[in-house]
């Protein structure tokens, strides 16, 4: 298993000495877990430190939300959503349900229309709700939540608090209260693992193995990832290669990232990646701004704009090697649509040569690109991709000597909303 990386431009050509003693002091900072905002590099050693007992309780709780209920309802916002979101998304079928339990998420948005029908939905159904919070105080999943506990206490009445699982902070914020009032199971999410960096966490992984999905694989992609990555090694590890392309195109006046993807299943592992790399290195009026596209349908949007606009934009494609189901363009008789020239070709051959076409038509329009490739899309090569990029935005964030583990500037709106709706303490 291995993620290759290639580069449009010359990578030899940016290993100066100082770069290379920068990748030294900030591959030592991480490690020793010294570096500024240290306090969050948990999920460094995470994926070998998983117990048994750990994953024992895991599975034993997904079972038990399956043996109850066939929807699970997932509360969260940013890293405490958009994991889960992306590692079930992009290992289910198409227009079939998830393998062994519905997920639906909530308290990702704010819309008194999507609740009202959700729970419509859910009259139907048997329900457990797993309300996803770190700090225990995000406004977002706390009105869903509060919807949503109600409904579980109207419908289910003294048994509603067996169908309410918490995964919070171990020791503060007003979800534990509220769980260690109701008697709401509890999950821990580690101290030192923030939102954004909590996939493998029982934040990622309750939905996922609630949902029927190999846990024990996902995790495996993550620790060889964990062994691999650790080297400090500027030839030939691809998370440091990575870092110090993107450094050097963001001086090179290139702000802007494209995450570009052929694959429909990777959408909302672009919307990790972007909250990812956004979060951690947005900041200081410094950082690149991750944008994703997903080909062929933004070539007929966006393409024009990558081609042709503002140079301002590398791409970076994510491509996968291997498909499990494809389809080949079989000859037709009469021809009617001009397509027997294609005939024998298969639709994963097609992308293919979309992506050499666009690679060089946007090379050509003055894009530079980076190409990560990945063998095929399970759980192992998942996992790994997964802690590959966090891993990457970690030396990417260093590189900008940015802390990459707060994000203080999201702060800033929830402040206003807290003044604006007069919260008790901040009028
Ligand atoms: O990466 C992060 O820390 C954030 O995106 C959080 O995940 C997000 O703000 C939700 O926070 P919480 O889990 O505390 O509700």
């Amino acid at each position: 298993m291995k993620i290759s990386l290639n580069y449009s431009g010359n990578y030899s050509n940016l290993l100066s000495p100082e770069l290379k003693l920068k990748i030294q002091t900030i591959h030592d900072g991480i490690y020793t877990k010294t570096g500024i905002g240290s306090d969050y590099l948990g999920w460094i050693d995470w994926p070998s430190s998983i117990s048994q007992d750990w994953l024992k309780n895991l599975n034993d709780t997904a079972k038990d939300i399956r043996d109850k209920s066939n929807v699970l309802v997932v509360i969260g916002i940013g890293g405490s959503y958009l994991g889960a979101k992306a590692v079930l998304e992009a290992l289910s079928k198409n227009f079939q349900p998830f393998k062994k339990l519905e997920v639906i998420f909530a308290g990702h948005l704010v819309s008194g229309t999507y609740l009202k029908q959700l729970m419509q939905y859910l009259d139907s159904k048997e329900v457990t709700i797993n309300v996803i919070s770190k700090s225990g105080t995000t406004t977002e999943p706390a009105i869903a939540s509060r919807f949503l506990i109600q409904y579980m206490e109207k419908r289910y009445g003294e048994q509603a608090s067996s169908r309410i699982i918490v995964t919070t902070d171990g020791k503060k914020g007003a979800l534990r209260s509220l769980a260690i009032a109701k008697g709401y199971k509890r999950l821990v999410v580690p101290e030192d693992i923030g939102g954004r960096y909590s996939v493998f966490t029982a934040v990622g992984l309750l939905p996922f193995v609630a949902a029927g999905y190999d846990i024990e694989e996902l995790l495996l992609g993550a620790k060889i990832a964990q062994q691999e990555f650790q080297i400090v090694d500027v030839e030939n590890n691809p998370a440091i290669q990575y870092a110090i392309i993107r450094k050097n195109l963001y001086d090179s006046g290139y702000p802007v990232e494209i995450l570009a993807t052929f694959d429909d299943k990777l959408k909302y592992v672009q919307e990790w990646w972007k909250q990812l790399f956004g979060e951690s290195e947005g900041k200081d009026g410094k950082g690149i701004f991750p944008t994703s596209v997903l080909y062929s349908t933004d070539l007929h949007s966006l393409g024009q704009y990558i081609q042709d606009g503002k140079r301002m934009l590398f791409e970076t494609f994510l491509l996968v090697d291997k498909v499990d189901e494809d389809l080949t363009i079989v000859e037709s008789f009469q021809n009617g649509d001009d397509l027997n020239y294609l005939s024998g070709l298969s639709l994963h051959e097609f992308n293919h040569v979309c992506y050499e076409a666009t690679s060089i038509a946007h090379l050509q329009g003055g894009v530079p690109q980076i190409a990560i490739t990945i063998d095929q899309l399970d759980e192992r090569h998942l996992g790994h991709l997964l802690y590959f990029f966090m891993i990457a935005c970690a030396y990417s964030a260093y590189l900008l000597d940015i802390n990459p583990f707060d994000q203080p500037g999201v702060e800033e709106y929830k402040m206003n909303i807290f003044k604006f709706l007069k919260k008790p303490g901040y009028c």
